[in-house]
């Protein structure tokens, strides 16, 4: 029994490690170090990204000077050339909120690039720019795999939701990017939002 206990265990620690990156070429792991921002009552708990309906009106803090509602984890991963991957999960447990971002591109010399924002309908959509992604895929108590591709060096950029190609831009601008991932309220958008991020890697090559 007790033998029989350690091979489960062992199984399901294999399975919860069974991230694979997506697209051609050959991909390297790496595992950036990341720093945890929280703003306007926004926490993060281990991998889990909570916002209350609305900010408590705090601006200070790491990345809270906009006031909005964040909790976010931002990688020490910055880039300017090369081919970098982000592969993820996430379940939305609670939401009453509505156009809220969960994992960013961010461009350190323009700001934000890429912004991956999950509306009320369940539909995933880019905040800059509006344009849907997925429609109604985004429901509390769905997991949803998100794999970015990111290939700095033709500067195209690729978004595939549960393993499908879903989003493309092949004019991204040049600039030195970062991820991050979270939750972090849009322009438009408010909370409450609970959503937990597991199986999280990157890649490159
Ligand atoms: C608002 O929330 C942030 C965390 O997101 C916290 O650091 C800050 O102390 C809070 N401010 C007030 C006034 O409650």
């Amino acid at each position: 029994m007790f033998t029989k206990n350690i091979l489960l265990a062992i199984v399901a620690a294999t399975l919860a490690m069974a991230a694979s990156p997506v697209g051609s070429g050959s991909w390297t792991s790496v595992s950036p170090s990341f720093s945890v921002q929280q703003c306007a009552g926004g926490t993060v708990s281990g991998s889990t990204f909570k916002l209350p309906k609305s900010p408590n009106g705090s601006t200070s803090g790491s990345g809270c000077s906009n006031g909005h509602l964040r909790a976010e984890r931002r990688y020490n991963n910055d880039y300017s050339s090369g081919i970098h991957q982000f592969g993820g999960e996430f379940k939305i447990t609670s939401l009453t909120g509505d156009r809220i971002a969960l994992k960013q591109t961010f461009n350190g010399d323009a700001g934000p690039y890429f912004i991956m924002g999950i509306k009320s309908t369940g539909d995933i959509y880019n905040i800059e720019g509006g344009a849907t992604i997925a429609s109604g895929v985004a429901k509390v108590g769905s997991t949803v795999q998100i794999n970015t591709v990111h290939d700095a060096n033709k500067k195209t950029y690729t978004v595939y939701v549960n393993g499908k190609k879903s989003y493309t831009d092949s004019s991204a601008p040049g600039g030195s990017f970062y991820d991050k991932f979270g939750a972090y309220t849009s322009d438009s958008g408010s909370g409450a939002i609970t959503v937990t991020w597991s199986d999280v890697s990157f890649w490159t090559q």
